[in-house]
């Protein structure tokens, strides 16, 4: 038989292969440990830690997904991060781009600093002399992660892929934001490809995951060792449950994206709307590259309000359906304000030189009915323009000092990331 398409692939992960009842669905093994056949005999399995039935499902899909030899499962998207790193030592240098994910980024400059783990070269992905600047460097590892959050810009994978392969690199791909059914970053040259399963993989927000995928068998086998080893597996729970999200992957993501490009009209039209950050649109400056490599634009965007920062609590507040939360990739659509919640372990400069403006807001847009949200949005920076005609900012100013002693708070935070725990 052919090789199947995505959606196959996904909704029929691990069905009816149950041997014991002919059970459809595939159990899942609440177990720690399995019984020995015999003396000196262990089955397939023994121990929950280093493999696990359900979990191994789950792997065996996303390998197959992203066409890549192995896929391990890992408890959160970011132990899945800190396991490819397993990959380099000190000796090492680590590029990443300097607009990658804020929780990533902690883990590469602490990693880096504190435990000299390994050495980091900082790369903005999007000047010209991107690759120079790698070669400089003579990484052991470059770290992609494209779209990029949260400001959707795009890196050309394959160009990573072949400059990552004259200088004897691993290539590393985030692909976090487009999830297996968007984008293939092994097809396009990468070793490895991570994802928080947190996100559109199980879809549903009630999941922390995470997975590696490693094109080649022998490094999947290096990397399965040093998941049981440091003990990032992810639970069997997790991976059930993760697993019956993945099933309808593609149906939701054709859907969330429908909606996105529906809302990215909309705010196109908006003016209380300044940039708007979405590789879909043709004045993008990834657009080309974005159309080439990804299977769609997806349905993350970010956007400037085109008012002063003290007018956000106004636009928050008025929301219905869109949620204020950290996070993404969930059936329903959040909001949120990347400065002060999923970036907020970038210090201010480091968020201004990757150019997370203070009003910044980006959406995961959900699989609601688009004119639901597109109302909700509408009636929002309605309140925002009526707060503005009536000159309400006086009254604002209050909650904007809150928000400056709340960014004290956030900064004590930084300063000592061992109480970096909400980022
Ligand atoms: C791009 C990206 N990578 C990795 C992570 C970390 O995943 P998790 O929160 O599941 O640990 C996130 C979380 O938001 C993310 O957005």
């Amino acid at each position: 038989m052919s090789k199947q398409h995505s959606a196959t692939i996904a909704a029929r992960a691990g069905i009816a292969q149950d041997s014991a009842y002919g059970a459809v669905t595939p159990p899942l093994y609440l177990t720690s440990t399995y019984e020995l056949k015999a003396f000196k005999q262990p089955g397939k399995y023994d121990y929950s830690r280093s493999n696990n039935p359900t979990r191994d499902l789950l792997g065996d899909a996303l390998a197959e997904l992203e066409g890549g030899a192995k896929g391990l499962i890992t408890g959160t998207g970011m132990s899945a991060c800190l396991l490819a790193l397993q990959l380099i030592g000190p000796e090492d240098t680590l590029v990443i781009p300097h607009d990658c994910y804020g929780g990533s980024y902690r883990l590469f400059l602490n990693l880096a600093n504190r435990k000299k783990a390994f050495k980091l070269v900082v790369v903005n992905f999007q000047q010209a002399n991107w690759a120079e600047q790698i070669k400089a460097a003579q990484p052991k590892m470059i770290w992609v992660e494209t779209p990029s959050n949260p400001l959707l810009q795009i890196t050309d994978v394959k160009a990573a892929a072949e400059l990552a392969k004259a200088l004897s690199a691993i290539l590393v791909v985030d692909n976090t934001f487009l999830s297996p059914a968007l984008q293939n970053p092994i097809a396009l040259g990468a070793d490895i490809v991570v994802h928080s399963t947190t996100k559109f993989i199980n879809g549903h927000s009630d999941i922390v995951g995470g997975a590696l995928i490693a094109k080649d068998a022998a490094v999947g086998d290096e990397l399965k060792w040093w998941a049981n080893c440091l003990g990032v597996t992810g639970g069997a729970f997790d991976a059930y449950q993760t697993l019956r999200g993945l099933r309808t992957l593609l149906p939701r993501i054709k859907q969330h994206q429908q909606n996105a490009e529906l809302v990215v009209d909309y705010l196109q039209k908006q003016p209380l709307v300044g940039r708007i950050y979405y590789p879909g649109l043709k004045d993008h400056p990834g657009h080309a590259i974005a159309k080439a490599q990804q299977h769609g634009f997806g349905s993350m965007l970010s956007f400037d309000l085109a008012a002063d920062e003290a007018y956000l609590p106004v636009f928050f507040e008025a929301l219905r359906c869109f949620t204020l939360a950290q996070s993404l990739g969930g059936i329903e659509s959040l909001i949120c304000h990347p400065g002060s919640m999923t970036h907020a372990s970038l210090d201010a400069a480091t968020q201004k030189a990757a150019g997370i403006g203070p009003t910044l807001i980006r959406l995961s847009v959900g699989i609601e009915e688009a004119q639901d949200l597109i109302a909700d949005l509408a009636q929002a920076f309605a309140a925002v323009d009526a707060a503005l005609k009536q000159n309400t900012k006086p009254q604002l100013q209050q909650s904007e000092q809150a928000s400056v002693a709340e960014k004290n708070e956030q900064q004590q935070f930084r300063l000592n990331p061992a109480l970096s725990v909400l980022w």
